[in-house]
């Protein structure tokens, strides 16, 4: 298999001093021709932020992202709007559709912005709102449509320009899951029988399931690479980790409320202790909440 797109010790910084926050911190990644990959993670771990890194629309603080064997951090800014325009497909969550525009002059714009000629364009367009099954709905604006309609529209202005990699973050986040479903099904038959990559954001395992692989994100890199079979294991063997963990906490928390009581320690080394451990535990807490998003 050839990888299409390779990340190798990707960080992304945002802020500087006290206020810097460590979006990807390090992270390697590949995704070969033809894969279709989910990625999952806690929120504020950093999928957005490497989705955009990979779709050059956020430049790595350091490190390289290599697509089709090209090293996007290295270009210009009219290479990098080549590249957006003709490489990468996006799909967001927010369908990104222009409310004044009937469906197909939505579809029409990527490909016109490519220098595309209008008569070309529309017949282009007409062949994807056949590919998304929406021939009928061409001429309605995105407020006459469903919202599953809308995120097909979205689709089909993703593939406008044929790209071979598909970012998507959290397409269906918006939708109710038997929307949500019907969508990514047809991603997926879109992908499969056009050859190209996907890489898709989700927080729905039912959506991951339907993956090659999927990538784990943890605070800013990818912890761990499963096959769809193994996400109950991973996500219950995360769940036992983060319970012991608590359990542990809870039992250091009681020890120094002893050792203060018995005056072992002072009441500041107590209250600094003790602002550590809880905070470790609200985070911990909040994580075990998340049960199923990994
Ligand atoms: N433009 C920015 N400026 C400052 N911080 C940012 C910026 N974009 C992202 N961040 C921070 O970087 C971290 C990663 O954010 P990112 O949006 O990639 O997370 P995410 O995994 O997509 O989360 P979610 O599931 O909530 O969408 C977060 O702490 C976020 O607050
Ligand atoms: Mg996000």
């Amino acid at each position: 298999m050839k990888p299409l797109v390779e990340l190798k010790n990707v960080v992304r910084l945002y802020g500087s001093g006290s206020n810097q926050i460590q979006a990807l911190r390090g992270l390697n990644m590949v995704a070969n021709e033809g894969e279709f990959i989910a990625v999952m993670g806690p929120s504020g771990s950093g999928k957005s932020t490497l989705l955009n890194v990979i779709g050059g629309m956020d430049i790595p603080t350091a490190g390289t992202v290599t697509v089709d064997n090209v090293t996007i951090n290295d270009m210009s800014e009219s290479s990098l709007d080549d590249y957006r325009l003709n490489k990468i497909g996006f799909v967001f969550q927010s369908y990104n559709l222009i409310p004044s525009l009937t469906a197909i002059r939505n579809v029409e714009l990527p490909l016109l912005a490519a220098g595309v000629r209008p008569r070309q364009a529309h017949e282009r367009a007409v062949e994807l709102f056949q590919v998304v099954g929406l021939e009928n709905r061409m001429s309605h604006r995105p407020s006459d449509l469903s919202q599953g309609e809308q995120q097909r529209v979205a689709i089909a202005t993703a593939l406008a320009n044929n790209p071979s990699l598909i970012l998507a973050d959290e397409p269906t986040g918006n939708l109710d899951s038997k929307t949500a479903e019907s969508v990514v099904n047809y991603i997926q038959s879109i992908i499969r029988e056009h050859k190209k990559t996907l890489i898709l954001v989700t927080h729905d395992s039912s959506i991951a399931r339907k993956a090659d692989w999927i990538h784990i994100i943890r605070d800013g890199v990818i912890v761990s690479r499963i096959r769809p079979s193994d996400l109950d294991s991973a996500v219950s063997s995360y769940d036992e980790f983060l319970s012991v963990r608590i359990d542990q906490i809870n039992d250091e928390i009681q020890l120094i409320d002893a050792k203060v009581k018995q005056g072992d320690i002072d009441g500041s080394q107590y209250m600094e202790l003790r602002g550590v451990l809880v905070k470790t535990l609200e985070v911990l807490q909040s994580e075990l909440a998340k049960r199923g998003h990994i």
